[in-house]
């Protein structure tokens, strides 16, 4: 198993990836526009020349970023290779500094296993749902949040985000 950020020419597999579990209802859809725009957010899985994996972690404001897109070919799934992903994007996550994961899903029990708990969606900041409106589901969101907070006990993982949304001059602002 190899795993590397994609190239362009990975775009149509990671598009079909993600297309057929969005045609049943597992995760949303990704246009061919929004994952190029994201590429450089990606991690890919390939093994024998395919990419049978993909995630991807997009900065959302200071020390924070979402991890989204997970999705592992059916025929491979249950191996590890979800989470060796989410495991890369965290470590390219906390080399940039990252303090705050978090991830809007329907899959809470893989991404509990890496440590994300659940919270309420008013614990993440306003700023992240300006992307949700080109959602279909939007203004009805039915994915679970979760969070995962480096350095920090469970327990703090409930704090709401706002309380670390600062300006330029570490002034604490609304989001
Ligand atoms: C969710 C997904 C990315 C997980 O990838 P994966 O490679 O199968 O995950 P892993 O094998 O690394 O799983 C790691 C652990 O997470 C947990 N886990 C994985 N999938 C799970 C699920 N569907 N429900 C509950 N727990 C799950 C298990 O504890 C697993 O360890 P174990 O099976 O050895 O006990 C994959 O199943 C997938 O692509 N699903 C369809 C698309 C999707 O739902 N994407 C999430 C976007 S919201």
């Amino acid at each position: 198993m190899i795993y590397r950020k994609p190239t362009f020419s990975d775009v149509e597999e990671i598009y079909a990836l993600v297309a057929g579990y969005a045609e049943s209802g597992l995760m949303l859809a990704r246009s061919r526009n929004t994952l190029y725009e994201s590429l450089r957010d990606m991690i890919v899985a390939e093994e024998d020349g395919r990419v049978i994996g993909v995630g991807a972690l997009h900065i959302t404001w200071d020390a924070m970023a979402e991890v989204r897109t997970m999705a592992v070919s059916p025929d491979y799934t249950r191996r590890g290779i979800g989470a060796a992903i989410v495991n890369r994007l965290l470590d390219e996550g906390r080399t940039m500094g990252v303090k705050k994961f978090f991830t809007l899903t329907y899959q809470p029990g893989f991404f509990q296993s890496l440590g994300f708990v659940t919270v309420g969606k008013d614990h993440l900041p306003q700023k992240i749902w300006k992307e949700c409106i080109d959602c279909p589901k939007f203004p009805d969101c039915d994915e679970i949040a979760m969070v995962k907070n480096e350095g920090a006990s469970d327990d703090d993982c409930s704090l709401p985000f706002e309380s670390n949304l600062k300006n330029g001059n570490g002034e604490v602002v609304s989001s």
